[in-house]
């Protein structure tokens, strides 16, 4: 299995393009089941959870071409004219907890599917129960037997309001996916406020849907009966630009951040590492990001957006270990998203976890090990822990990086650090 190897004491220094979101892109790709025309994205980074979602709407019957315009990118012509399975089945899904988007499109155009429950995951129990209440307020009938969920709407969807008593982020991008297609208007409340939402609410108008107050907490869809042929372009990734960010505190660096505006995508972030200290300077076409003296302990809050993302508080906490003084981490999304604290005081951070709260004692020197990636961003985070530790690290488990995290090597070496893939 392939290991990463990463060297202590590196300084990062250099220019990082941001490629596409990975979290903007699988909603996007999704929504291609809704048309039987195609659908052109540009800008989809090439990572293992889109390779994942192609072969699910493979599976489906839909097809695609794929042209490479960079390293870092590539434009996926997607094609749904010729559906004929309607099932997404627990071998895919259970790899890629986000094939869930492909429930609400399914349903919207061809009024019945199957889907596997996705399950828990390592971050938490991640229930789906609002993404089937939205549906159910749309008049989807929903059975739930042998770990499937068997979604039918004979007479189509009907356009309905619906009040999430929790803000979801693929939930909410699930029912709006389903609602353009509805007959009539479909108002949907306390609805997430996420850029990516923003992007695939953009996206679904490009292809003809009639969709306003994306941005907000009310999004109002009114239903259309078909879709056209449409070209977009996926957004930038955000948490990649604040990994980044986070990678020139941890390694006293510097970094500029190119291809998006970061301000406007990480408000909470950028606000929270100006107080630890580090300094952020507009430049064309994205941030530089600098070390610029000692950094300040700080305390943390996930929370849904404009909040601090909780897919850079591993991140965060990988750097606070380096921080003088004591900081505090408060998880408020994902009920068990501290399994890297383990992995980091296994390199000698100072870590007291009591339920979503974690203690973090700063300034001690890390020292390489061995460690597990856990998840996605928890692997990135002892990626960026070591770059900083002394000695060097054997990250097992990297598949995690190789679904989000796009040519990480590529991108570190143009900044003139080593890291390296091992068998
Ligand atoms: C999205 O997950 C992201 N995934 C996650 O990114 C991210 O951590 C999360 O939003 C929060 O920002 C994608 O966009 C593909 P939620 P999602 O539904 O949509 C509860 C990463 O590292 N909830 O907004 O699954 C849930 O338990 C990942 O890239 C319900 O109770 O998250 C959680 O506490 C991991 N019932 C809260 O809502 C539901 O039906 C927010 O979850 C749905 C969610």
């Amino acid at each position: 299995m392939v290991k990463i190897k990463v060297y202590g004491n590196q300084k990062i220094d250099g220019i990082v393009p941001i490629s596409g979101a990975k979290n903007s892109a699988l909603p996007l790709l999704a929504a291609a089941i809704l048309s039987s025309n195609s659908l052109k994205l540009k800008n989809v980074p090439p990572l293992l959870d889109v390779s994942t979602m192609l072969d699910l709407l493979e599976s489906l019957g839909a097809t695609y071409q794929i042209n490479q315009d960079s390293m870092y990118a590539n434009t996926i012509e997607l094609k749904a004219d010729s559906i004929y399975n309607f099932t997404a089945p627990y071998e895919i899904v259970k790899k890629m907890r986000a094939s869930i988007l492909v429930l609400g499109p399914l349903l919207a155009r061809f009024g019945k599917c199957k889907v596997s429950l996705p399950g828990g995951c390592a971050i938490g129990v991640r229930p789906i129960d609002l993404h089937l209440k939205g549906l159910e307020a749309l008049g989807a009938t929903i059975d739930l037997s042998d770990g499937y969920i068997r979604a039918s709407a004979a007479n189509g969807l009907k356009g309905s309001d619906f009040d999430f008593p929790t803000t979801t982020v693929t939930g909410t991008e699930n029912v709006m996916l389903a609602a353009t297609l509805a007959e009539g208007t479909t108002v949907l409340k306390n609805a997430a406020l996420e850029p990516e939402i923003i992007d695939l609410a953009n996206c679904l108008n490009k292809m003809g849907a009639k969709i306003s107050g994306h941005g907000t907490s009310t999004i109002v869809i009114k239903g259309v009966t078909s879709l056209h042929e449409a070209e977009y372009s996926v957004m930038p990734d955000r948490i990649e630009a604040g990994t980044y960010a986070i990678a020139a505190g941890i390694t006293r660096g510097r970094v500029d951040l190119i291809g998006g505006n970061f301000r406007k995508l990480l408000p909470s972030f950028i606000d929270k590492m100006e107080k630890a200290g580090l300094r952020f300077t507009d430049i064309e076409n994205g941030l530089r990001v600098e070390y610029s003296g000692e950094l300040s302990p700080i305390s943390v809050n996930t929370e849904p957006f404009p909040g601090f993302p909780t897919d850079l508080q591993a991140q965060t906490m990988a750097m606070l270990c380096f921080v003088n003084g004591e900081s505090n981490i408060y998880e408020n999304i994902w009920e068990n998203r501290f399994m890297h604290a383990a992995e980091l005081m296994r390199m000698g951070a100072n870590i007291t976890v009591f339920q979503a709260h974690a203690n973090i004692k700063g300034g001690k020197r890390l020292k390489g090990a061995p460690v597990m990636a856990t998840d996605l961003r928890a692997s990135i985070s002892l990626v960026l822990a070591a770059l900083a530790a002394d000695g060097s690290t054997i990250i097992d488990r990297v598949y995690h990086l190789d679904r989000g995290y796009c040519c990480v090597k590529e991108k570190l070496a143009n900044c003139g650090v080593t890291i390296d893939r091992i068998s």
